[in-house]
């Protein structure tokens, strides 16, 4: 990892823009596309916004390569596709999978990916899908998702990620966010990786407001990381492999496509580390809902109603009085799709596993199981504090169908009500 990152200011909203050379004067100072750009580099633009939205959605950035990005030939579709790259038929059931299994024979992150839910097929520019990966080798390609960006959430095993802006490297407890189109590779440090991938097809994702908690708090904009500009001059041989429509199509380049020297703008890959979360929560009764804890948003068109809320469970101190402490039963309007990166998650005694997830969509009843349940009623309520954990949410405005690969799956898990069934009926008319 390159010591020097940027803060990057624009994900709350200043439009603000950032730059990074890789060789001293890359970067042309006060023009976009001179005629002939430093060091002999092309000038290229990437968009990740239309042009002509407000100037504080505004997502771009200016390359300066080796060699411009349309050097390449016809792209074919590949024969291995993404499991389960499509939506599957409505379920309104409440679902759970076991984590993957590490794959024996080498597969890299897009091998070993496979998509567990979808809002709606990826051409729409709004909704989600989302993915599980199990990857046992590094990629030798590189990759670029036309569908929208990705969110990356390590679950074990360190990514190492090129991209066209340099190095991202990103361990469980942390998170990347690379943009649409940007072009990367994701090789393991170690043996195995395992995680979740959240595919946003809408607007990008940004810090949430703050509203009355004020100017500080939850994910601080001082604390996401880019990548500082590194570059690959190759002619070697590379695939290249887009996600086009929900497809996987491949072309050969004759050079590197990580041959940016210099760049700037704001659609950048980020990283940020989920153990800087400055996490809120009650200090009197009862507790806020779980939004309180989102690390980023992609805002929907109802107004705050999220496309994608990305929503973590830190370790932090309970402290409420006379209050049940996990989550209540709850029925939502919004659709939630829970992973655990470390731990145990406060809810639930057993069956949600790190690596695992859940699946509870609009108007769908759940809650503490049955054994959580009995023990929040009982416990004595002093000061608590909740170590060892890392759980989060996808959380969606929009019904998230499982895939038929999901509901297919041996990971799967039958009997998944039963956690809440048989719950003792504790009303008694004459008591109080
Ligand atoms: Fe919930």
């Amino acid at each position: 990892m390159e010591p020097r990152t940027s803060e990057l200011s624009y994900l709350s909203g200043f439009g603000n823009h950032f730059s990074s050379e890789a060789l001293p004067g890359a970067l042309p100072l006060a023009q976009n596309s001179p005629q002939k750009a430093p060091y002999g580099l092309y000038a290229e633009q990437l968009s990740g916004t239309a042009f002509t939205v407000p100037r504080a959605e505004m997502r771009r950035t200016w390359m300066y390569r080796i060699k411009p990005s349309a050097s390449h030939g016809q792209f074919t579709r590949l024969a291995q596709q993404i499991a389960g790259s499509a939506p599957g038929p409505v379920n309104p059931n409440r679902l759970r999978w076991s984590p993957p299994e590490i794959p024996a024979e080498g597969k890299d992150f897009l091998e070993g990916l496979s998509c567990l839910a979808a809002t709606a097929h990826p051409e729409q520019a709004s909704g989600i899908s989302i993915y599980v990966y199990a990857a046992s080798r590094s990629m030798q390609r590189a990759f670029f998702n036309a569908d929208g960006e990705c969110l990356i959430v390590p679950e074990s095993g360190t990514l190492r990620i090129t991209t066209e802006m340099g190095l991202l490297e990103v361990g469980p407890l942390q998170i990347a966010v690379i943009p649409r189109g940007i072009k990367f590779r994701v090789e393991l440090t170690g043996s195995s990786a395992r995680g979740y991938m959240c595919e946003n097809h809408g607007t990008p994702l940004r810090i949430p407001d703050l509203g009355p908690i004020g100017s500080n708090g939850l994910a601080n904009p001082r604390d996401f990381e880019a990548p500082v500009a590194a570059y690959e001059d190759s002619e070697n041989e590379t695939e290249l492999v887009q996600k086009f429509c929900g497809e996987l199509w491949s072309t050969q380049l004759d050079h590197s496509p990580f041959n940016v020297v210099a760049w700037h703008g704001n659609h950048v890959p980020y990283r940020y580390d989920l153990r800087h979360f400055n996490t809120m929560n009650t200090v009197s009764y009862d507790h806020p809902d779980p939004s309180i804890f989102t690390v980023l948003t992609s805002p929907g068109a109802v107004p705050g109603q999220a496309n994608v809320d990305f929503v973590i469970f830190p370790p932090r101190w309970m402290v409420a009085e006379n209050t049940f402490r996990p989550p209540w039963f709850h029925r939502n309007l919004m659709n939630e799709f829970m992973g655990l990166i470390e731990g145990e998650y406060d809810a639930k005694a057993g069956g949600f596993l790190p690596g695992g997830a859940s699946l509870h969509n609009c108007m769908s009843a759940h809650g503490p199981d049955n054994a959580s349940t009995k023990q929040a009623i009982e416990a004595e309520l002093k000061p608590q504090r909740y170590e060892n954990t890392m759980a989060f949410m996808f959380e969606s405005g929009q019904v998230l169908r499982p895939t038929e690969f999901a509901l297919d799956s041996p990971l799967l898990q039958q009997g998944y009500d039963q956690c809440w069934s048989g719950m003792a009926k504790t009303f008694d008319p004459t008591g109080v």
